[in-house]
């Protein structure tokens, strides 16, 4: 077993998901704000720290996504943030994308940059402590998007990317995200999504990336945000299984997906009939950013001094999320 194949394994494994806690400053900032918090640098380091120092860390997150600012900080208890990480067992991970901007040649859809002195800043990020990162590709959905040049381009980036991170001894989560805004259908969505990631992996071979020592992070297959053609529950979960089966690789050793505005329960809800129905040998697991942390940033906005509150809220949905991933997730453990 390759070490970067044992690390994906660490991070995915034993109904274990990531925390994507990777919030650039300004999209933290909006979170922050969303629930009247000023978002100064103390803040944003006491809501995460919270967070992490939770007890179901142990048991329910394997990876942490870190941004910049954060890896660097130090935690109440003097340890760095990367080391409270580890010291429960899960591996500190960091975003190295810096932000989709705009596609030039297409300027409706985006692409995503960060690769100018990216082998320098990954030397810094693994003296710091992480053994994995994060890029994100988005795509937008209509009747002529993606075109073909935001799909090529973004996969030449991830690919990029993954080659600069798996030499730098790290695991790269490869993060295509169709968005759910608009008014397309589920199918429309299912098409889309299996051409993007059929594009990522053409890429990814050609750049020669052990596909064994990486995660896929994608979107669940929904109908768009606004469409009144909405599927349930059990068609997103099989249409989701069918687009990977076609579309991933069997190397690959698992897909954490991201919830991408979905509420907490659909999200849970989702991953957990994902998994009832896996009849592939893909771990399917979680990466929620907002998925996880939406109650308990609501909570802890009321007091940000009420640690342990807001970590029995967080406790609570890291434990739904793994449960989830065993398929073992119900409506009244829920409730509970
Ligand atoms: P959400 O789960 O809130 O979509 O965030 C996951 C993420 O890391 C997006 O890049």
């Amino acid at each position: 077993m390759s070490e970067l194949n044992k690390i994906a394994l660490k991070v995915l494994s034993n109904g274990k998901g990531i925390l994507a806690a990777d919030e650039s400053t300004g999209t933290m900032t909006k979170r922050l704000e969303s629930v009247n918090v000023p978002s100064s640098s103390e803040n944003r380091l006491l809501f995460r720290e919270t967070l992490f120092s939770s007890e179901s860390m142990k048991k329910c997150i394997g990876g942490v996504i870190l941004y910049d600012e954060t890896i660097k900080q130090t935690s109440s208890s003097k340890k760095s943030i990367p080391e409270l990480i580890s010291d429960s067992g899960a591996v500190p991970g960091i975003k190295v994308d810096t932000g989709a901007k705009i596609l030039t040649g297409s300027p409706d859809e985006k692409i995503t940059e960060g690769l100018d002195g990216l082998r320098e800043r990954l030397k810094e990020y693994y003296k710091l402590g992480a053994r994995f990162t994060k890029w994100r590709g988005v795509y937008i959905i209509s009747d002529k998007y993606p075109s073909k040049l935001s799909i090529h381009s973004n996969a030449h980036a991830l690919a990029r990317y993954s080659a600069l991170v798996q030499e730098c001894q790290m695991v790269p989560i490869v993060e295509p995200e169709v968005l759910m805004d608009g008014n397309h259908s589920a199918e429309d969505c299912f098409n889309k999504t299996c051409e993007v990631i059929k594009k990522c992996f053409e890429e990814l071979i050609i750049h020669k990336i052990d596909l064994n020592g990486i995660i896929l992070k994608p979107n669940m297959i929904l109908a768009g945000a606004s469409s009144d053609k909405k599927i349930s529950n059990e068609e997103v979960a099989k249409l989701t299984l069918k687009c990977l089966k076609d579309s991933v690789p069997k190397e690959v050793p698992g897909i954490a997906f991201l919830s991408g505005g979905q509420s907490e329960k659909e999200a849970t809800q989702n991953l957990n009939l994902i998994n009832k129905h896996n009849d592939t040998n893909f771990i399917m697991t979680y990466s929620y950013g907002r998925a996880l942390q939406q109650s308990a940033l609501k909570f802890w906005s009321k007091n940000t001094q009420n640690i342990k509150g807001t970590q029995d809220v967080f406790n609570h949905r890291a434990n739904m999320c793994s449960l989830a991933a065993k398929g073992k997730w119900s409506e009244e453990l829920e409730s509970k």
